[in-house]
């Protein structure tokens, strides 16, 4: 029982220590419908073992209601590939940089950056699933 609640612990903190940031764009940045966005994703520097799978990143307009987890909903798919972070600066961990054009028809207001992150970590490997957001003003 305890042994288990140890390993199920050090799961929870390999899979955490595989989590990816978003660097880009800032909470409440300002983006024009139909302009490119850059989304800058970084993946920590760890010990331990992990292989990147992919990242879908989408957006979804807040203005009307309130945004969804990006776990039940993405919205509109704006990018479906790989995910391949390297050493750019020194100070920084590894990162991709992504572009991604925001539709030109996307309503003005409140819109959320929803992400999913696929890797597999350890020896198993475990796969492991992501997901993050960011919350923009589209204007
Ligand atoms: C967005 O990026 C694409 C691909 O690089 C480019 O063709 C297009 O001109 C860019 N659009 C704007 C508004 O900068
Ligand atoms: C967005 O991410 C934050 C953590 O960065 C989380 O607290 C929040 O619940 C998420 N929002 C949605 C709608 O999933
Ligand atoms: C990634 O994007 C950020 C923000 O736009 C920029 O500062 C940085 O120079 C870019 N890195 C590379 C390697 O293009
Ligand atoms: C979006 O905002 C711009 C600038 O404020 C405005 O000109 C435009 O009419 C707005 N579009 C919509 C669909 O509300």
């Amino acid at each position: 029982m305890f042994k288990s609640i140890i390993s199920l612990a050090l799961f929870a903190g390999a899979a955490l220590a595989q989590n990816i940031a978003i660097a880009q764009p800032p909470q409440g940045a300002s983006v024009a419908p139909g302009s490119n966005m850059t989304v800058q994703l970084n993946k920590p520097n760890s010990l331990s073992s992990s292989e990147e799978v992919a990242v879908v990143i989408g957006i979804q307009s807040c203005s009307k209601s309130a945004c969804s987890a990006p776990a039940d909903i993405l919205g509109e798919i704006l990018y479906n590939g790989a995910y391949n972070p390297v050493y750019h600066e020194p100070q920084l961990p590894p990162y991709q940089n992504i572009s991604v054009t925001i539709p030109a028809s996307f309503p003005n207001g409140t819109a959320q950056i929803g992400i999913v992150h696929v890797n597999l970590i350890g020896a198993g490997p475990m796969p492991n699933l992501q997901t993050l957001n960011q919350t923009i003003t589209i204007t």
